[in-house]
């Protein structure tokens, strides 16, 4: 990737500018947006990436063991190579659960969480991911409704300059680095105490109910995940658990992306690994989202109702280095806008973590130091590079 280097404007100037709004006016893509040259353009389609798509419910105890066997071989296959998967859900165990608690359920749909009785812990390990696909439509469509908001009201969300949390942009950038064609809403949901409750918006009217729902479901998933990938390496199920701690975090980020103009010179997201446990991202129907393989972009598929799981470099460490944090970018697309929502699991505020024992040996050394409140930005990968950066933490 080669880098322009754009003027930079005030930082004032660029915390109250929003990438929709330039859309909205008819304003061409600056140059603080374009991050190669036209010449450079690689013209090759990104393929589609063959991410394995893993059925989380075959990881309960009452799956066939060879069955559940297979499925966790799959499973660390897919994070030593593309260090993401996606899970699904089996919708028919959804709908055998459904028929047997239509009764109960009724009542929850009466206030708005029908799937509260639903997807009870015992039940969730049934049903694939244990998210209804119908709840999955629900946070997309208040994702898109808010962002359809007149600007004035998303506006009253607006993280400040010292904010983490909040509806902004790409923070200001420094000098060489470009600027990413989004817009985002950034919310510590996990632990309740982080929650920033002035940035969790009132409109759409059932959006802090969802996201809450959503805080819930996530926080199966991650327990089902973080236990699966200890199962796929041998290890004690709850090592990985125990390396988060009881308290990590759950950061949901809301993308917006426009469509652009330019879409061979601007980039959505710009290139980088995520600095978290792993991430969980649902996409809707528009395909953006790349991963970097043996120097080749591959796009990832947009599967309905599926999530993909992609690791982070704090996995990446506790796994000394088996798993990889996938380098990953969001391309733009001209005709249509795309949003997707992230969450980010991320160990308790300074716990420290470092490689599993069990995953140090002779063949393997040790390849990481341990790490606490591991926090590497965008611009520190471009940079340094990040294999500097992980040998450094030795
Ligand atoms: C990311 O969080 O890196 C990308 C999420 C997306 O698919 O838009
Ligand atoms: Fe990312």
């Amino acid at each position: 990737v080669n880098m322009a280097s754009p003027s930079i404007l005030p930082a004032n100037v660029l915390l109250s500018r929003r990438v929709q709004e330039m859309v909205i006016n008819g304003e061409e893509p600056e140059s603080l947006y374009i991050c190669r040259d036209e010449k450079e353009d690689e013209d090759v389609p990104s393929p589609l990436a063959p991410i394995p798509i893993i059925d989380l419910s075959l990881f309960s105890s009452s799956t066939l063991s060879t069955k559940r066997e297979e499925e966790l071989q799959k499973l660390k296959s897919a994070l030593c190579s593309w260090g993401c998967f996606q899970c699904h859900m089996n919708t028919v165990r959804y709908q055998e659960i459904r028929d047997a608690v239509t009764d109960s359920a009724n009542e929850y749909v009466k206030i708005r969480q029908p799937y509260y009785f639903l997807i009870k812990s015992t039940e969730m390990e049934a049903i694939g991911h244990g998210i209804p696909s119908s709840f999955l439509d629900e946070i997309r469509q208040v994702t898109t409704e808010f962002f359809e908001q007149p600007m004035d009201e998303k506006k009253k969300y607006s993280k400040g300059v010292e904010d983490v949390q909040g509806y902004g942009g790409d923070p200001t950038p420094e000098e060489g680095q470009f600027l990413d064609w989004q817009d985002r809403l950034f919310l510590t949901s996990y632990p309740e105490y982080l929650r920033d409750t002035k940035f969790w918006p009132e409109s759409p009217k059932s959006f802090r109910n969802v996201l809450e729902y959503y805080t819930t479901k996530m926080r199966m998933v991650t327990e089902l995940v973080s236990k699966s990938m200890a199962k796929s390496l041998q290890l004690e199920e709850n090592c990985f658990l125990n390396q988060f701690g009881e308290r990590a975090a759950l950061q949901v980020r809301f993308n917006y992306y426009p469509c652009c103009q330019k879409p061979e010179i601007v980039l959505g997201l710009k290139p980088h690994a995520d600095g978290t446990g792993y991430t969980i991202i649902l996409q809707d129907d528009v395909e953006g989202l790349q991963v970097l393989k043996e120097e080749h972009w591959f796009t990832v598929p947009t599967i309905p109702n599926a999530l993909l799981v992609l690791m982070g470099d704090q996995m990446e460490i506790m796994t000394n280095g088996m798993f990889k944090s996938p380098v990953h970018r969001v391309v733009t697309n001209k005709e249509k806008e795309r949003t997707s929502i992230a969450v980010f699991y991320t160990p308790e505020k300074h716990k420290e973590i470092g490689p599993e024992d069990g995953l140090v040996n002779e063949e393997r050394p040790r390849l990481f130091k341990k790490v606490k409140d591991y926090d590497i930005t965008h611009w520190e990968y471009y940079q340094r590079g990040r294999r500097a950066l992980h040998t450094a933490e030795i």
